[in-house]
């Protein structure tokens, strides 16, 4: 499929998802949603991919949020159906993606920008970094699973003051809070993020995708992650990766996973 909002760099094992929109700070819209859309569920399809980054295009913005001018004339019917569906297309797939996914937050963050960032398995960010959920400024309030996540991510009491306030915090601040692992310059970003998919890569592929499972599955209201973790625990012992991965250990070699 030829995309006109994003672009995909594939380097070995490592697929790196560029938001290309920079004159709108790479926020999004309905067509955005959709190509990322397709483009994760094509790449997770693609078991030569280990490890996806997603970040935007330019020095300035990661994502500046949902493209305001598309929802600013909604109706209550129409905008429940814009989350439920971006909710559903996306920011779920992306949390539920069996392949790891970093986001390589390289500017402005805010809104759906945040949520998608959120939506990824961990962020890393550069120092000129900026994230927030301003849409209670707009009078909305985070559609995209921010009021879920946030708190999931920071705890309650801090996301409900980022919501509350609308305001945006640095890179440092968010280091501070647990929402990004690490803050580098902007030119080392993403070398630092495929420097940390390289590490993901040599591991077992099928063994992460059952991490992924079992750690969202705790967050989650209609299942129990200890119970996720044993039936994933389980499965690992009939994957042809377990096989690989002991027999290299005893064998004192490294291992080489099928992905199966
Ligand atoms: N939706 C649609 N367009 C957006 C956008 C968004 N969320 N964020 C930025 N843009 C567009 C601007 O309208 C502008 O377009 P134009 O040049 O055609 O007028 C362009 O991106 C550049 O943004 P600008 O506001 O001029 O940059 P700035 O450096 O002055 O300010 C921000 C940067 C991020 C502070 C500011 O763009 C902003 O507040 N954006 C909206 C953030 C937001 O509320 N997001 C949540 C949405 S629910």
């Amino acid at each position: 499929m030829k995309y006109d909002n994003i672009i995909i760099d594939e380097e070995g094992a490592i697929a790196t998802v560029t938001i290309n929109r920079p004159s709108k700070l790479n926020a999004l819209n309905r067509d955005t949603i959709k190509e990322l859309s397709k483009a994760f569920s094509d790449l997770e399809d693609d078991h030569d991919i280990k490890v996806i980054i997603l970040t935007g295009s330019g020095e300035k913005a990661f994502v500046a949020g949902a493209d305001i001018s598309e929802f600013a004339d909604f109706s209550v019917k129409q905008g429940g159906k814009l989350a439920a569906k971006g909710q559903k297309i996306l920011f779920d797939l992306v949390e539920d993606l069996e392949t790891p996914v970093i986001a390589a937050v390289n500017g402005f963050a805010l809104g759906g920008g945040l949520e998608l960032a959120m939506s990824c398995h961990f962020r890393v960010a550069s120092d000129n970094a900026r994230m927030g959920l301003p849409e209670v400024s707009l009078g909305v309030i985070p559609g995209y699973g921010g009021t879920q996540r946030l708190p999931q991510l920071i705890g309650k009491g801090r996301a409900m003051e980022m919501i509350m306030t609308a305001s945006m915090i640095n890179a440092d601040q968010a280091l501070n809070y647990g929402l990004v692992n690490h803050v580098v310059a902007q030119n080392e970003l993403l070398d630092l993020c495929k420097k940390i998919a390289g590490k993901i890569s040599n591991n077992s592929p099928v063994a992460i995708s059952h991490a992924i499972k079992a750690v969202n599955a705790g967050f989650k209201h209609d299942s129990n992650g200890y119970a996720s973790e044993i039936k994933a625990f389980g499965e690992c012992f009939g994957t042809a990766d377990f096989k690989e991965g002991t027999s290299a250990f005893l064998e004192k070699r490294k291992a080489d996973f099928p992905g199966e």
